[in-house]
Formats: structure tokens, C-alpha cells, sequence
């Protein structure tokens, strides 16, 4: 993990407030596993705490990632307003990531996301397609507006979509879709979204086989102020707890409470 400036290649508006940031530098030597994320200081100096956000791709041969965001308050509103050639001070890579070393060419995975728990998942299916696992994916999202990244996905593997409201594909939870898999039993499910998308998640495939991406607010990012703290299953004290920054983001669903 280093503190580093890195340069803005572009930036994109990709669907309604969500963006597609693209930065370069030497710390992308340091990325690897899928999900781990860069604690971003936001230009300018009003705004203390820097901001977390999943790494969705790595190209290492040209020092470059990409990370996808969706403007929420005024930290991500002005890291939106960056251009090429601006710099950004971020901290990282952080967290652990997704393990894929237990699947090997030929196993499956499914995929599961929310809305901005998709982004993460790029990397993911990126490295998984390489390896030789199938990889089928199940996103949801809002609305048609906020559907992104279907075609780059579907480079590796079948894509089931759902909206709430019906605008684009099946309207209804992406949980609709556990029961259509038309006899793809997945030896890995990885999951990045909503609280409850976890925990149907975690309840429909074996939890010991099941990882998921928790997300909690984030203060130092390194593990010092036990701000993100997520309780750990049969913990017998608070000190028990994971810290989000450093034991996870991902962690096996039998291992936590949601
Ligand atoms: P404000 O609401 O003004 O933020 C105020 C404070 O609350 C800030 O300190 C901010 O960091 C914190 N905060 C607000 N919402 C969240 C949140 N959901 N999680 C953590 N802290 C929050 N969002 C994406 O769009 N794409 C991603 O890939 C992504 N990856 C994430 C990975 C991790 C490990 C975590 C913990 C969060 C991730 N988020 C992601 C959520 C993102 O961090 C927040 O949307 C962002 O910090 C909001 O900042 P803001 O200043 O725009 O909003
Ligand atoms: Fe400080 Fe995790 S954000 S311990």
C-alpha cells in the first residue's frame, strides 16, 4: 500500500451520474487482487476524509485502472469535474479482494451485483474469463438509465440484467434469477451490492462458497480509527470484529453477520 499522485487519462459519463474515471501510475504495479480499492483525497481542501472506491480494471502493461463511481454528495460531485491531465492523491491498493486461486479452468463462478456493486466485479470476471472458470453474471440496477457496462461484461460470460422498475429486461430483484441457471451450478458466487442483495445472496448459495463485498463507511482506510467495523459471526467482543478497510472488504458469508 503507497500514498501516490496518479494523472487523470479520462473521464467519461458512462450512464445517468455514474463515471468512469481513468488514472495512471507507477501504484498500479502494485494492483493485483480483484476488489481492493483506493482511498481518494478529494482535490481541494474542504473535504478531510478521502473516499473509498473499488479499482473495477487493471491494465498493467500501460500502468493504468479504471474505477467507476456514481456521484452521491460533494466529494464524488467534484472528483466528477476531473479532466485528463489533472492529478489525484490516493491511498492503496487497500482490502483484500476477491480469492480466485481455488477455481481453476473449467469451474463455475456467478456473479452477482447492484447497482454500484457492479464495478468491481470487471476485474473479476476479467481475471476468472483468463483463467478458463465460466463466468455467468447477474446485475441489477434501478433503472434503464443506469444500466452500464452490459457489453464489456457479457466479453466473458452470459449477462442477466433486472430492473426495479421494468425500463430494461426483467423488472424485479436480480435474486429472480437464482432460480434460472439452467443447470449452472456455481462452484464460487461472488457478490458487491446492497445489504440485501447480500444476504439473499448468502442464503440461496452455500455461504461457505459465497463472498461478498461489504461496504461501511470508511474514515483512515488503514485500519487505525475502527470506523467500518462489521461484526463477526459467534464474535464474544466488539474488539473481535473486522475492520472492513483491512480484513475485508470481501469476506466468506459464513464468516460475518449482515
Ligand atoms: P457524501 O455523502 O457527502 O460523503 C460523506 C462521507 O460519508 C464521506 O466521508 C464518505 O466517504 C462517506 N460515505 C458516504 N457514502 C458512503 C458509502 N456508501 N460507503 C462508504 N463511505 C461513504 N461507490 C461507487 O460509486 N463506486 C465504487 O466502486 C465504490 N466502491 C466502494 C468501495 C468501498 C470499500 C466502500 C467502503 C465504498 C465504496 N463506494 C463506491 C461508496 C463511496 O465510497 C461513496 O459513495 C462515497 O464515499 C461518497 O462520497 P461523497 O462525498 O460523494 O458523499
Ligand atoms: Fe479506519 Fe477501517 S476506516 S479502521
Amino acid at each position: 500500500m503507497s500514498q501516490a499522485i496518479m494523472k487523470v487519462v479520462k473521464q467519461v459519463e458512462i450512464a445517468k451520474d455514474i463515471y468512469e474515471l481513468r488514472l495512471k501510475g507507477d501504484l498500479v504495479k502494485e494492483m493485483g487482487a480483484p476488489d481492493q480499492f483506493l482511498h481518494i483525497r478529494v482535490p481541494g481542501n474542504d473535504l478531510l476524509l478521502r473516499r473509498p472506491i473499488s479499482i473495477a480494471e487493471i491494465d498493467a502493461e500501460n500502468e493504468e485502472c479504471v474505477i467507476i463511481y456514481r456521484t452521491e454528495g460533494d466529494g464524488t460531485k467534484i472528483i466528477s469535474q476531473l479532466t485528463e491531465g489533472d492529478t489525484l492523491d490516493v491511498l492503496g491498493p487497500l482490502g483484500n479482494g476477491y480469492p480466485i486461486d481455488m477455481l481453476k479452468a473449467g469451474d463455475n463462478a456467478l456473479l452477482v451485483g447492484g447497482g454500484i456493486g457492479v464495478p468491481p466485479l470487471y476485474e473479476l470476471s476479467k481475471q476468472l474469463h483468463a483463467k478458463g472458470v465460466n463466468v455467468v453474471h447477474c446485475f441489477g440496477f434501478k433503472n434503464k438509465d443506469e444500466v452500464f457496462y452490459e457489453k464489456e461484461f457479457s466479453a466473458f460470460g452470459k449477462v442477466n440484467i433486472a430492473t426495479d422498475d421494468g425500463s430494461y429486461a426483467k423488472k424485479g430483484f436480480v435474486t429472480q434469477y437464482f432460480d434460472e441457471l439452467d443447470g449452472f451450478v456455481p462452484d464460487a458466487v461472488f457478490a458487491c451490492g446492497p445489504k440485501g442483495l447480500l444476504a439473499a445472496a448468502s442464503r440461496a448459495f452455500d455461504p461457505s462458497i459465497t463472498y461478498l463485498s461489504m461496504e461501511e463507511r470508511m474514515a483512515c482506510g488503514i485500519g487505525a480509527c475502527y470506523g467500518c467495523v462489521c461484526e463477526k459471526k459467534n464474535s464474544t467482543s466488539a474488539s473481535d470484529n473486522y475492520r472492513v478497510c483491512v480484513d475485508g472488504p470481501v469476506f466468506r458469508a459464513e464468516e460475518i453477520v449482515l
